[in-house]
């Protein structure tokens, strides 16, 4: 269990619903994961009706996933918020995964921000940290927004699909992190975004 935050909580930022996952599910991720678009850069790929209706019930007893919903809507994404071990080094990892029809909306803005304000407040993070593929360009300008670093940049270090002849794809990997100290105050955190509205994070 993380500190101070019970698997049943909900966090509410200005247009959007973090909470937990439902065995009933299945369809609104089916909805995303089926989009080849929205797998390219995950580690599997499109997935069908049968594989997110377990994919669900996983999730729903799994905390470290979040389902982000539209507030009195639908679910649109999800972000994965996942304590390192050893737990006392206080690290955290992020994902997410967001529905392509609700891409350029700063919703994965929104929703991980309101968790890493959670993590670093509630949780007492040190750091966080994040990968993604170079050519993943929504997903590094995302952390960018948010504020963390590039540390590295592994080449051909990884490897998630093989050429007709069986030889791996070799992919590059960007690392990513965020210290405590350097997670910004919501107002300048909006302006790295070009947001003129009031700060979405209220947990
Ligand atoms: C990575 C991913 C979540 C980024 O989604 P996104 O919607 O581009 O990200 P944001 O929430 O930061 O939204 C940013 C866009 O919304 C716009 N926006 C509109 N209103 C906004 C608001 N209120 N706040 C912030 N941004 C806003 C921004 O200007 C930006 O537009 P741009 O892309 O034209 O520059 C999405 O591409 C995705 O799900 N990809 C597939 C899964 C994946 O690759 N995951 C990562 C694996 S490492």
């Amino acid at each position: 269990m993380r500190p101070g935050v019970g698997v049943d909580e909900e966090l509410h930022t200005r247009r959007l619903l973090l909470r937990r996952f439902r065995a009933s599910d299945g369809p609104a991720l089916h909805d995303y994961l089926s989009r080849p678009e929205a797998v390219r850069f995950e580690p599997y790929p499109v997935q069908g009706a049968d594989d997110c209706a377990l994919l669900a019930s996983q999730r729903a007893a799994d905390p470290d996933f979040w389902a982000v919903c539209l507030a009195g809507g639908p679910l649109v994404g999800n972000v994965w918020l996942h304590r390192d071990e050893p737990a006392s080094w206080l690290t955290w990892e992020l994902g997410y995964v967001f529905h392509p029809g609700h891409w350029g909306n700063g919703y994965a803005f929104e929703a991980a921000s309101a968790l890493l304000t959670t993590c670093f407040g509630a949780w007492g993070a040190h750091r966080v940290h994040a990968e993604c593929d170079p050519r993943n360009t929504p997903s590094w300008r995302l952390l960018e927004r948010l504020g963390f670093r590039r540390e590295g940049h592994l080449r051909a270090n990884a490897s998630f699909a093989t050429a007709p002849d069986g030889a791996p794809e070799w992919q590059d990997t960007y690392l990513y992190a965020l210290l405590a100290g350097e997670w910004a105050a919501p107002a300048e955190r909006d302006a790295r975004a070009g947001i003129d509205e009031p700060a979405p994070d209220k947990p």
